[in-house]
């Protein structure tokens, strides 16, 4: 296939192939913006049974709606969704929470932020989701519920999550930050625990900007939910007001135009989700040519909407003596040198990460490690095999600014040759410390 580009050799993706930016912008976003300051309602305001404001409240409808879900409550942030979540699912202080070593930050924030411990369980190697046969020996006395992510837009193992949280009475919650339209077994993310968190930050399938929600069919995670979203001021019109005034709220109230915003993109979700999967299947065809390289494994009840798309480096299938870390960071200049956007995407489990370790690594800040074992908290690299060879193996097709799910198909094809060509070439490739200097 001749040179690879890194050498001197012709750029495979040809300079004119356009790429689309992300978020598209279009003139309806525009409208739908301006329609809010003409009729200059702006903050949703309180009444009895919540916040009401037109675009927030019409939102909130359409975003269930769109997932099937019977309750959605617009909030600031993904982030302000998931601890939303977690705190009005009745997880407390004390508690502990099982969750995937592999999420964004935000995931074990989400849990800090209720008072309670994330208790961090390695991926299954094929999905990348937390694997469901290891939570079990996580699970103490103290262990209250299992938020499970799921991760690049590919729903969990939700029947295994459930069945070991039925077996020990625990809470099933969902990070669904990356994944609004995937489904599993039919069934739409956000509606496959008690309650679920949502992003629409301007990386997401669905870019608003800032924002995100919280998600639920129980009435009653609901009306707690609304307690949380308006730093406990938001009364529901019931007898509920009592009992909801030990949970601790937050300001989580969400602006007019970002929602007039979310409601014309989220017109569009199900088509950007639809490009990502006919790209993610014109990649996946060239990769299944492709010795030394694998395509993200979708299993058979889920539908995937590719917020990432991670491809899996073999190197053992590859004319190369580089290995780990030093081979995917050579393979990441060899195709940044051919016109191929590639990204990393966490480089670490989240156990080892410096927020976590400082705040509860080695017991610290945890409620009972007097009493308990604070070596359980210790951060110790054998016990996330799976997720530190992810990282080591692996990168993400595409990135921020020009993702997946927002290209055309000739860029595609191009990249999907482009990746044929570097896996052919990898002889030529040289130990490069960090792909973005080598380009
Ligand atoms: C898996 C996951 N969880 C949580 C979040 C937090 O969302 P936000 O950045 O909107 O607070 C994100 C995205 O940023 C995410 O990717």
């Amino acid at each position: 296939m001749g040179d690879l580009a890194i050498r001197g050799g012709a750029q495979s993706v040809p300079a004119k192939l356009a790429k689309t930016s992300w978020p598209v912008v279009t003139e309806a976003d525009k409208r739908a913006v301006m329609g809010v300051l003409e009729r200059k309602v702006l903050w949703a305001m309180t009444a009895v049974d919540g916040l009401h404001c037109p675009e927030q409240d019409a939102l909130e409808r359409e975003f269930a709606a769109f997932l099937g879900a019977r309750y959605a409550l617009a909030v600031n942030g993904g982030t302000a969704g998931l601890h939303m979540a977690v705190a009005a699912a009745g997880v407390q202080a004390g508690d502990e929470v099982i969750t995937s070593a592999y999420s964004f930050l935000a995931t074990p924030a989400a849990i800090l932020h209720a008072g309670a411990v994330p208790v961090f369980v390695d991926i299954d190697p094929r999905t990348w989701n937390i694997d469901a046969a290891k939570i079990e020996a996580k699970i103490t006395p103290r262990t209250r519920a299992i938020l499970a992510v799921d991760i690049h837009g590919l729903t969990a193992d939700w029947d295994a999550i459930h069945a070991v949280a039925r077996k020990h009475k625990l809470l099933v919650l969902e990070d669904a930050c990356q994944a609004p339209g995937a489904k599993y077994k039919g069934r739409g993310a956000g509606n496959l625990g008690l309650a679920a968190g949502f992003s629409v930050n301007g990386t997401k399938n669905f870019a608003v900007g800032e924002g995100g929600f919280m998600v639920t069919n129980d009435e009653e995670v609901y009306y707690r939910a609304n307690w949380i979203k308006q730093v406990g001021e938001t009364l529901p019109a019931s007898n509920r007001t009592m009992e909801f005034q030990h949970l601790l709220a937050w300001n989580y109230r969400v602006q007019e135009m970002p929602c007039a915003l979310a409601r014309t993109q989220l017109a569009r979700l199900a088509e950007v989700n639809r490009t990502g999967q006919r790209n993610a299947r014109i990649v996946d065809s060239y990769l299944q040519n492709t010795p030394g390289l694998r395509a993200p494994f979708v299993p058979q009840e889920c539908e995937s909407v590719y917020h990432k798309y991670r491809i899996t480096i073999v190197p053992e299938e590859l004319d190369t003596p580089l290995r780990g870390q030093e081979l995917r960071d050579a393979f990441m200049a060899a195709l940044s040198a051919e016109g191929v956007d590639v990204d990393l995407w966490g480089t670490a489990p989240l156990p080892a990460h410096p927020m976590i370790q400082s705040h509860y690594g080695q017991g610290r800040n945890v409620p009972w490690s007097l009493n308990g074992d604070p070596a359980q908290y210790v951060y110790r690299a054998e016990d996330y095999p799976e997720t530190l060879r992810m990282f080591a193996n692996s990168f993400c097709l595409t990135n921020d600014e020009f993702p997946i799910y927002a290209q055309s198909e000739e860029l595609m094809h191009a990249y999907g040759k482009a990746l044929q060509k570097v896996a052919s070439g990898a002889g030529q490739m040289q130990a490069s410390k960090a792909w973005q200097t080598a380009t």
